[in-house]
């Protein structure tokens, strides 16, 4: 159904974890970076990384609506022959008529533990109240938590258990405010972009870099901040929002070419849902239709059509995620000789060996196999890096 992160790196990430897991080895967890969405206010960023999840569940609008960071950890759970149970919830029953609700999907908030949600627009409605409560003027204790009125550095944390998700971070950020609105502090530019910096400096973190096509790329504050982390653009994504309300006549084919700014992983233009659709509850569905239909029709995009929305940029994401994910099967590969080894000397000061190393060789094959596997795999994918040709 969803656009979202594919199922090709699903069965490679589950094939190897089941590898680990039937060997009993304790290097299971394949650490995968990061996703942030950087950009000005009411770029984007939120309907960027909502239609990159499939789900809609993030609260998007005219103005700061994100002023929480949401750490969102999207976690793989195979779906269970048994029905998950909705005892002790305050959300009702899943019934699948409803267009928000799958069984096998729910989330869960740090700050509400054993509470499972099955309902997504409630999932957005608790991220607008908890951000309410630690943000709205009745918070009480501004000073003490280090916030500003209406924007906070302390994040929101939800889980997203689901079958069909690969497990994965994803963090919603707050926009960059150059001017101080009401009686918000002088610095709060500084104070936002001290925020963002946090995640984005993270050396494994993928930044989605979020302009507005109807604005001047040249003064994009995401792309200058990105800059500043990440000069070589390894890890830095260019995502252009938008490009529906782009003057007639006007379009974004010089940037995708890189003539203006360019970019090493390239720009990926997108059109996400616009206020309307967000207050009619447009679905994700019929946006991506919407997109695709808009991309293949345009005169400047037609030819190129394969290279443009949503489902291009997730493909993209993928083919990181594989780069990623092959760039760290050798140290896996280091930890399971060393930890062979250590069984292997404590057997010997117990008397010596007993058996074979048969599981971690199996480990250790498999990996092996894999990094073939995956060479192949990547180096087809590595065609959609880049637009330029
Ligand atoms: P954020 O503040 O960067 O998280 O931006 P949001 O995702 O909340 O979006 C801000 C506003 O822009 C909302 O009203 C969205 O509906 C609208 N918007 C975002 N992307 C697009 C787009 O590609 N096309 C149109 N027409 N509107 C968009
Ligand atoms: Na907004
Ligand atoms: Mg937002």
């Amino acid at each position: 159904q969803a656009a979202g992160l594919g199922t090709e790196i699903l069965t490679v990430i589950n094939k190897l974890q089941d590898v680990f897991a039937a060997v009993g080895s304790s290097a299971t967890a394949i650490d995968l970076p990061q996703i942030c969405v950087l950009g000005s206010q009411s770029s984007g960023k939120s309907s960027v990384l909502e239609n990159i999840v499939g789900r809609d569940f993030l609260p998007r609008g005219t103005g700061i609506v994100t002023r929480r960071p949401l750490v969102l950890q999207l976690i793989n759970r195979p779906a269970s022959s048994s029905k998950p149970t909705t005892n002790g919830s305050l959300s009702p029953k899943p019934s699948s008529g409803d267009a928000n609700i799958n069984e096998d999907e729910w989330g869960e908030f740090l700050h509400l533990p054993g509470e499972k949600f099955y309902d997504f627009n409630k999932i957005r409605a608790e991220i607008v109240r908890d951000t309410e409560a630690k943000t709205g003027k009745n918070a009480g204790c501004r000073a003490e938590l280090n916030t500003l009125p209406g924007i906070s550095a302390i994040p929101i944390n939800l889980r997203v258990y689901s079958p069909r998700i690969v497990t994965l971070t994803l963090v919603d950020l707050p926009g960059l405010t150059k001017v101080p609105v009401g009686d918000q502090p002088k610095d709060i530019e500084k104070q936002i972009r001290d925020m963002l910096m946090k995640y984005i400096t993270r050396p494994s973190a993928i930044i989605l870099a979020v302009t507005a096509a109807n604005t001047d790329l040249a003064n994009s504050d995401g792309l200058k901040l990105a800059r500043e982390v990440d000069p070589e653009g390894l890890r830095t994504i260019g995502v252009l929002t938008k490009v529906d309300l782009m003057d007639a006549g006007t379009d974004v084919v010089d940037i995708l070419a890189g003539r203006i700014i360019p970019l090493r992983l390239g720009y990926v233009p997108v059109v996400n849902r616009g206020q309307r659709d967000i207050e009619t509850s447009k679905s994700i569905a019929a946006a991506l239709e919407h997109e695709r239909n808009f991309f293949e029709t345009h005169p400047s995009y037609k030819s190129k059509s394969q290279y443009c929305g949503t489902p291009f940029l997730a493909r993209k994401l993928n083919t990181i995620l594989m780069h990623h994910i092959r760039a760290t099967l050798p140290d896996i590969k280091t930890r399971i000789t060393q930890q062979q080894q250590k069984y292997n000397a404590e057997l010997l000061s117990l008397g010596g060996p007993i058996g074979d190393n048969s599981s971690s060789n199996v480990i250790l094959s498999v990996i092996t196999e894999f990094t073939s596997e995956f060479r192949t795999t990547i180096d087809g994918n590595t065609n959609d890096l880049s637009l330029n040709e």
